[in-house]
């Protein structure tokens, strides 16, 4: 059985964990920004190094494509494996970097076994998948799978008034539209942030579908006063209000049998002063399930509680969807292919479902997709305590391997 270079992996992951350490060392690479331009730097030159063609799509996409036999492969389809190297702020090392090294991993162990494809391998990194910078979040991945323009991706602008278009230009990767085919499949590595994995003590987990998101900017307009002199009945605050969505919300993910998550991750008052009553909040909400109708429901329940609010409060509010996708099944074939992997080299493997957003998801809609998870010690992500243990690694790229020589050598 053949085995990924262990070390050269973790080699890579630390290296590109020590790209966009800022200020007290926090990992910090936004999609876009100077750190998240020197990440794909170094992800160029490694793939680079391992024989690849580079390509840049409008968006920003790099693809790294190993094709050890172009002249037989005129419109035969990719196998795409990859995932995303921008983070969120303060991130952890492993987040969607595990997918986009593995599979650059997964081409040389082929190509130092002598395997050759029967058609091309592209190592994708999806630009902006955090979604911190830019909403929609799985930008990249959601332009390439065609559901939305580059010309509409390219105007968004950022949480920072910047457009994703001219930053993507300073920094060297607005490329050419994709002339890529549509890949046979796609198979993403990652780690399961959450912790089903760990505490099961389960080695593989073969994702067989993913939840759906909905991302709001909420602006609650009230009346800015006097934190002093203005009698509490007499007040319109716009702050007591996020606040009171925000309670809706756990309340109703605290409701019996829910399956709905909620989290109010960013907030800022306007004129934001200890003695000034809040006459603006301006705060997201991200809400997740994995049934659409549920998730439906759940929009529906905030779209009535924020009118109630107006009347209650006396406030304004409106509210902006800055993105928004639909629970995704995976392809069958390729969980049983993961499952069957993991037997074969002796892991514990379960079946799951992905609570976090994935550029998997958008890839499923135009070719059979899946993902394969390792543990996250403690279930910790999007923090950088983020650990996952070098076994887990190895085990989750062997695994990405075992698929990608399956898929790429059936004859
Ligand atoms: C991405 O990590 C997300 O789930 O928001
Ligand atoms: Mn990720
Ligand atoms: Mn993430």
């Amino acid at each position: 059985m053949i085995q990924i270079n262990g070390k050269r992996l973790i080699d890579d992951i630390d290296r590109l964990s020590g790209i966009g350490l800022g200020e007290e060392g926090k990992r910090t690479r936004t999609a876009a920004t100077d750190a998240d331009k020197a990440g794909r730097d170094a992800v160029c030159t490694w793939m680079r190094e391992a024989g690849m063609q580079i390509t840049i799509d409008r968006v920003g996409n790099i693809f790294g494509v190993w094709d050890c036999a172009p002249e037989d492969h005129v419109d035969t389809a990719p196998l795409m494996l990859g995932s995303h190297i921008d983070t969120v702020i303060n991130a952890g090392k492993y987040d969607g970097c595990l997918g986009v090294l593995a599979g650059i991993e997964v081409v040389r162990t082929m190509q130092e076994n002598g395997i050759t494809p029967d058609r091309p391998i592209v190592v994708a990194a999806f630009t902006n998948e955090e979604g911190v910078r830019y909403a929609p979040d799985m930008l990249g991945s959601l332009v390439f799978a065609g559901g939305m323009s580059a010309d509409e991706a390219l105007a968004v602008r950022g949480i920072d008034n910047t457009v994703l278009g001219e930053e993507l230009a300073r920094i060297g990767y607005a490329g050419k539209p994709c002339d890529l085919l549509t890949p046979c499949a796609f198979i993403e590595l990652h780690i399961e942030q959450g912790p089903i994995l760990y505490r099961e003590n389960i080695r593989i987990g073969a994702v067989e579908d993913l939840q759906g998101i909905a991302w709001y900017e909420i602006t609650v307009t009230g009346h800015q006063n006097h934190a002093g002199t203005t009698p509490t009945h007499m007040r319109c605050d716009a702050g007591l209000a996020a606040a009171k969505i925000n309670i809706f919300l756990r309340k109703h993910c605290e409701m019996a049998g829910s399956r709905t998550v909620a989290t109010v991750g960013t907030c800022s008052f306007e004129p934001n002063a200890v003695n000034v009553i809040p006459g603006k909040a301006i705060f997201t909400v991200d809400l997740r399930n994995p049934d659409e109708a549920c998730l439906q429901a759940e929009e529906q329940a905030l779209t009535d509680y924020l009118k109630e609010l107006e009347q209650t409060d006396q406030v304004r509010i409106t509210a902006r969807r800055v993105s928004r996708f639909e629970p995704v099944v995976f392809d069958q074939g390729i969980v049983e292919k993961i499952e069957s992997a993991a037997r074969s080299r002796g892991l514990s493997c379960r079946r799951m479902t992905s609570g976090a957003g994935q550029d998997a998801q958008n890839l499923a809609t135009i070719c059979p997709t899946a993902m394969i998870f390792v543990p996250s010690v403690g279930g910790i992500s999007h923090d950088p305590e983020e650990y996952t243990r070098d076994q887990d690694i190895i085990n989750g790229a062997n695994i990405l391997l075992d698929i990608a020589v399956d898929i790429t050598t059936r004859r």
